[in-house]
């Protein structure tokens, strides 16, 4: 194989995406062409990256408090393979989404029919767009073990697979630190506004620490399987609307809100030295309290209570909300009471036992 290959860069072409479905256009993305690759590409290309979730401090984080979040073991495969046209065919069987993308003129033309998960794929096109720029055409798979828009990192796990994968495939050999960059970058495309909390955990995996609006990030040392589960309701909450309406909160009782804020940073920082002396009963405490923070900004819901209380009463020391709220998911945790927590919580939602992925994004290469 011809491992010898040149990177030229494009022009920042500032088209917009298109997604065609067989009814309309839905999305606007700007275009960015970062590599043209020249050379013989592998045969097959794996990567997964894992999805993540915030054991502590969500929304405060972005106030400037700090957050402490996990890859799980629930991760996202991409596959590339060389198809015998120039076109580019994604497929995603778990959602039962399939379609062309089209990265030269911003495109997306969806096979399937009218599908509520199709956003995703603005993120595979954007992830392409970075590292893809020859007229190779290619067959991309994605198989899933995270559940979509369940606030557990699923479209960062799904970008950073997707960069690694056909970066790798055309020759590119790049650093955790690039995937991470670029990851972060399609996320800002596609989304107009990230953290790097999703990318990094992606990339990276393992536990980190988060300060400063998740700009500071440091991991941290964990030597033992926290044992947790995540229970998901079927409803989704629009981030960008809760972060929006716990502003307004703050504005409105600023000497309410703020205290809770600062006792979020409190009880995240205690979380720290629990999590590292694996002080079973103070983690759990401290994220009951960190629930009772986060119903009280109002990103809580009935269903993500039920599931909560659920859980205590199954067993779990500490349950409280993952991730922005307002739907999406609850993490408990469970020390000797895995089985119980997760078939109680079965018998209203879906639950699953996750473990820390101390890995992040890895590369399987069949030439
Ligand atoms: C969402 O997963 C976590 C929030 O704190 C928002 C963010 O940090 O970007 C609610």
């Amino acid at each position: 194989m011809n491992q010898v290959h040149r990177r030229i860069k494009l022009k920042n072409h500032q088209n917009k995406s298109q997604i065609h479905t067989h009814k309309s256009f839905i999305i606007n993305i700007p275009k960015i062409f970062k590599f043209a690759i020249i050379g013989e590409s592998f045969m097959q290309v794996t990567a997964s990256a894992p999805g993540k979730a915030i054991l502590f401090g969500e929304h405060a984080v972005v106030y400037g408090k700090p957050a402490i979040a996990v890859a799980v073991n629930k991760k996202a495969y991409v596959t590339v393979q060389k198809r015998e046209d120039e076109r580019i065919h994604v497929d995603i069987k778990d959602l039962k989404l399939s379609g062309y993308i089209d990265p030269e003129n911003n495109e997306i033309e969806i096979e399937s029919r009218e599908n509520s998960k199709k956003g995703i794929l603005n993120y595979v096109l954007s992830a392409v767009k970075m590292v893809h720029g020859s007229a190779q055409g290619m067959e991309i798979q994605i198989n899933l073990d995270i559940p979509i828009g369940a606030g557990l990192g699923s479209s960062a796990a799904v970008t950073v697979a997707t960069i690694a994968a056909v970066s790798k495939f055309n020759n590119m050999n790049l650093s955790k630190d690039e995937i991470a960059e670029y990851a972060h970058d399609v996320e800002l495309e596609v989304q107009g506004a990230a953290s790097r909390i999703d990318t990094t955990l992606s990339t990276y995996g393992g536990v980190i620490y988060l300060s400063k609006n998740a700009e500071d990030i440091v991991p941290l040392e964990i030597n033992w399987n926290i044992p947790l589960v995540i229970g998901c309701t079927q409803d989704r909450g629009n981030t960008g609307e809760l972060v929006e309406s716990v502003r307004l909160k703050r504005e409105g009782y600023p000497e309410v809100l703020n205290p809770i804020l600062n006792a979020v940073e409190a009880l995240t920082n205690d979380a720290v030295i629990s999590l590292q002396k694996k002080d079973e009963k103070k983690i759990g405490e401290l994220m009951n309290i960190n629930q009772g923070l986060l119903d009280a900004m109002g990103v809580n819901t009935t269903e993500l209570s039920r599931m909560i209380y659920l859980a205590r009463k199954s067993g779990a020391k500490g349950s409280k909300i993952t991730g922005a709220g307002g739907g999406g998911s609850i993490i408990a945790y469970c020390p000797g009471k895995i089985e119980e927590v997760t078939s109680n919580l079965n018998t209203i939602e879906k639950a699953f036992n996750v473990e820390i992925s101390k890995e992040g994004v890895r590369i399987e290469v069949n030439d």
